[in-house]
């Protein structure tokens, strides 16, 4: 089955989930505003064959998919226990916010990370300057960034990080659906999801194996592309 078109999800989207309004009485209210599980940029087949069409289905369907559905019906019970006081309400839910909203954010990112091996270009510019200097080179980055997010115990995400207060750039991992931010202020420039349901299907216990083949499916344009807002 064809995912739809392309879209750009981002921290943006979540980021408008709510929206306030003045009641007759003058008094805000908020209210939750849905947030959509993005489509794909490309067929669930287009990663093939180094990652499956099966698990890209899955994995955005039914996966994200519920994390999506979950993090929406948390906005609006937020919204509805602040209208109420209800604060010891909301701060019992932030937990289950932070993972559902967390697992909308880390996918949104990811899809995005990855493209068709026909459309693969190595990093160049001002990011392939960065990883030259950063780690002596692709090859170096891939090796390190494999090797933390095969380490990485149970579930969780290995990312290639920005750091804005020192301009730099680096590998760092985040447990369960943890976004980047929970470390820090931080930028998310590339993202792999090393939860066993996105690659089991396909290399069974293999996490390493999806992790040498996610990375010749890597969007490196679009990694360049977050690079350069974040340095802009
Ligand atoms: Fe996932």
């Amino acid at each position: 089955m064809k995912a739809i078109s392309a879209t750009k999800a981002t921290t943006a989207k979540v980021a408008g989930a709510r929206g306030i309004r003045a009641t007759c009485a003058g008094r805000r209210s908020v209210s939750a505003r849905a947030v959509p599980l993005p489509d794909l940029p490309y067929d669930y087949g287009a990663l093939e064959p180094y990652i499956s069409g099966d698990i890209m289905k899955l994995h955005h369907q039914m996966h994200h998919g519920t994390y999506v559905k979950n993090f929406n019906g948390l906005l609006e019970k937020q919204a509805d226990m602040e209208n109420k006081g209800d604060y010891a309400g909301l701060i019992s839910i932030q937990q289950a916010i932070k993972f559902n909203g967390g697992g909308h954010v880390n996918h949104s990112i990811f899809w995005n990370n990855m493209c068709a091996k026909s459309d693969y270009v190595e990093p160049s510019g001002a990011l392939g300057k960065k990883i030259e200097e950063t780690f002596g080179g692709l090859e170096a980055l891939q090796t390190k960034m494999s090797a933390m997010s095969a380490g990485v115990q149970g579930s969780g995400w290995g990312w290639l990080a920005y750091d804005p207060a020192k301009d730099s750039i680096f590998v760092t991992t985040t447990a369960n659906q943890d976004p980047l931010v929970t470390k820090g202020d931080f930028v998310p420039l590339l993202g792999v999801d090393v939860w066993e349901h996105a690659y089991y299907l396909q290399y069974k216990n293999k996490r390493p194996d999806y992790l040498a083949n996610f990375f010749e499916v890597v969007n490196w344009k679009d990694v360049e592309a977050r690079f350069a807002a974040a340095t802009a």
